[in-house]
């Protein structure tokens, strides 16, 4: 514990309102954040986290109430505001600029202004000592858009660092993360909290946060129900405050597979890119998880099954028939729907509503004529929309003013609506709360049941456990693995690692 009993507070929030459009997403917010605290702010999807990291980190501004860093009132209309006082926000979305390289990026604001050698070289030694305290693996000379996602965050905490951030408000940032490279991100903040530096940090995992955290606040529909210190809860006492009731955490057990269950997809031999000689089997009613380390091939393997990569060599049949040359077009007539790892890049249109977003995947199906059917197609997208529960306050609004998490349900209604006969999600649960993600499972489990063969990829390992009746492991692009339910977690991490090294 780092607090300080007479200290100002790092941040104090005091009276803090936000609405869009009539809809007020925050209400009446006061928060105190003592210096060098680890501070975890909880919620439902839309309960208005990143809301709030946003007006601390002067992306957007409050439309009542105050903010005050160390006990001073302070106006943040703007990111740089935000950033003369100290506090800086890692966001959900990411903001590098994408085709300068790492230094580039790290001290952008200070090249804009002087540009020189002697500048360059002290950025270089600066860029170095930082990446001896955060331990990070990162090449200064790469372009930042050829980075995995989680190195390009990796960019942006070492950028807050070398402005000398105070305060870091991280959102979601283990999300898009592996599990060693979580730990090592909980051990730095740690050590930044360590060294007085204050973190904000929003997580869907509970586990973490009660891990990391010194005091832990939930927000509920945009209100503050709870700021306690952590020692006081468990995961069950948070999601009761966040949900407000009971929720059932455990995952569904699948129903089995019957013995002779049709084979629906199965590959042989699949190879392009780092993916060798994968083959893999999926029968009617069953989930086949896939693990493996970032880099394993994972989603480079769906993506051969699905064919929006082609395939060097190997052979996919789907329903006893081969196809060759896989296309999107061709899988998806033979029934198979893929949910991709991107929302953004891959999968949403983001400036048009759920109700188009959700609707495009099927609007072929239910054309007729010329017309689209409205009525069918609305009925529809609703009743799939509720299935996955999003929430969005009107239906029309465009998907990229949703919450993360509700981004996510819309990208699986989207091909929920197809109902595909074979199904392959990469992170289904990607971003999605507690509450929501039980549901998401409890939804997939069925699906099975009634005969759908599902193939998924997830980077936690207890979700591809506690799902599937499978799970297969991937290493260098290689099968290396295929274990039944109820194997331990560690003897799955153990094969995705390999002989590589440590198990965290
Ligand atoms: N630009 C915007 N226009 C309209 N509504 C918005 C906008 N930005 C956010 N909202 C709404 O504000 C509410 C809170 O969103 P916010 O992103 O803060 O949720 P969150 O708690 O971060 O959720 P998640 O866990 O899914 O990330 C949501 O209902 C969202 O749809
Ligand atoms: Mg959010």
């Amino acid at each position: 514990m780092t607090r300080t009993g007479n200290r100002a507070p790092a941040v104090a929030v005091r009276g803090v309102g936000k609405r869009y459009s009539g809809v007020s997403v925050l209400r009446d917010v006061d928060l105190d954040i003592a210096p060098g605290e680890v501070h975890s702010l909880v919620g439902e999807n839309g309960a208005g986290k990143s809301t709030l990291l946003k007006i601390l980190g002067g992306a957007i501004r409050a439309d009542t109430g105050s903010l005050h860093f160390d006990g001073a009132p302070v106006s943040v209309g703007n990111p740089r505001d935000a950033i003369a006082h100290g506090v800086s926000l890692i966001s959900q979305e990411g903001a590098l600029v994408p085709v300068l390289s790492v230094l580039e990026n790290v001290f952008l604001a200070r090249w804009a202004n002087r540009l020189g050698f002697r500048q360059a070289r002290a950025d270089r030694r600066r860029f170095d000592e930082l990446i001896e305290f955060t331990g990070f693996d990162v090449d200064p000379r790469e372009r930042v858009d050829r980075l995995p996602i989680g190195t390009q965050q990796q960019v942006e905490i070492l950028r807050s660092l070398g402005r000398g951030a105070r305060v870091l408000a991280l959102d979601e940032p283990t999300a898009v993360l592996a599990e060693h490279e979580k730990a090592n991100l909980l051990e730095l903040i740690r050590r930044l909290s360590a060294n007085g530096t204050t973190v904000i940090l929003v997580s869907h995992f509970l586990d973490e946060v009660l891990g990391v955290a010194d005091r832990v606040t939930v927000l509920r529909d945009g209100s503050l129900v709870l700021s306690d210190d952590v020692a006081n809860h468990t995961p069950g006492s948070l999601v009761r405050h966040m949900v407000g009731r009971e929720v059932d955490m455990l995952y569904p057990e699948p129903a089995p597979v019957p013995p002779d269950a049709p084979v629906r997809l199965s590959a042989s031999g699949l190879r392009r890119g780092l993916v060798h000689d994968v083959d893999l089997t999926v029968r009617a009613g069953e989930i086949l998880g896939i693990a493996g380390l970032v880099g394993s091939g994972r989603t480079e393997t769906l993506r051969l099954l699905f064919g929006a990569d082609k395939a060097v060599d190997g052979v996919i049949e789907v329903d006893g028939t081969t196809i060759t040359s896989m296309s999107p077009r061709r899988s998806m007539s033979a029934g198979v729907a893929l949910v991709p790892e991107s929302r953004k890049e891959q999968g949403l249109v983001m400036a048009r509503s759920v109700q188009d977003n959700v609707a495009l995947a099927s609007l072929g199906e239910r054309r007729r004529g010329p017309f689209v059917h409205r009525a069918a197609e609305r009925t529809a997208v609703d009743n799939v929309s509720r299935a996955v529960d999003i929430r969005v306050a009107r239906k029309d609004a465009p998907v990229e003013t949703l919450s993360g998490g509700n981004q996510q349900k819309a990208l699986f209604a989207k091909w929920l609506l197809r109902s595909p006969r074979v199904l392959l999600i990469d992170e289904p649960t990607r971003g999605v709360d507690v509450a929501a993600k039980a549901q998401i499972h409890h939804l997939i489990t069925g699906l099975a049941a009634e005969g759908m063969a599902v193939i998924c990829v997830s980077s936690e390992i207890e979700e591809l456990l506690g799902l599937s009746h499978r799970v297969l492991v991937l290493r260098h692009g290689r099968a290396v693995g295929d274990f039944p339910r109820g194997t331990p977690r560690e003897v799955v991490i153990a094969a995705a690692f390999g002989d590589e090294g440590e198990i965290t």
